[in-house]
């Protein structure tokens, strides 16, 4: 039997959230979760703060989500941020993951190497930061997602062998 995987969508962009852009990373990756069979618990859009930004993870992990899917903000702009939002609440980063996305992407664009797009454990859940392009977001997301119920199961602390 397959996990079922609730997810928590998190769009990280200042203007996105002041209503200067459109949301479209948030959309595209709700799209891509579907196509994967996966649920949507819930979705934000959070300006690029740090502390906004853990705020809203713990709030999600709270709620149950297996899965946090954030985009935006892992680029080295003065407000990336992300990582470090992160980095400051998680237990443990899985390094794999971000290697894995970068080495993938580089093979569509050059620029992959600018993101810093990480997953690590935080609370009860499994998140993983993903570019803040909508196309990006969902090919780092195809990229990983056989290993996301795994992951998910041993965030959730389902018990699972390896
Ligand atoms: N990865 C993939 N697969 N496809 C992309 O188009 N864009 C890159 C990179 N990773 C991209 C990608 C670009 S242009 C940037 S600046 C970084 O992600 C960081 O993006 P972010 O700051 O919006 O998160």
């Amino acid at each position: 039997m397959g996990t079922e995987i609730a997810a928590g969508i998190i769009t990280i962009s200042d203007r996105a959230t002041s209503g200067e852009y459109e949301d479209h990373g948030g959309p595209a990756l709700r799209a891509a979760c579907e196509s994967f069979g996966w649920g949507i618990q819930a979705e934000a859009v959070v300006p690029d703060e740090e502390d906004r930004i853990q705020h809203t993870i713990r709030a999600f992990s709270a709620q149950g989500c297996g899965l946090i899917l954030t985009t935006g903000g892992t680029g080295i702009a003065p407000r990336d941020v992300t990582p470090e939002a992160i980095r400051g609440i998680m237990r443990v980063e899985i390094p794999g993951f971000g290697e894995l996305m970068r080495m993938r992407s580089l093979e569509i664009t050059p620029n992959a190497i600018l993101s810093r797009c990480l997953a690590a454990i935080v609370d009860h859940s499994l998140v993983v930061a993903l570019p803040g392009k909508p196309s990006g977001a969902v090919e780092c997301l195809g990229f990983i997602k056989e290993a996301i119920p795994h992951s998910v199961k041993l965030a959730l602390r389902i018990p699972t062998s390896c």
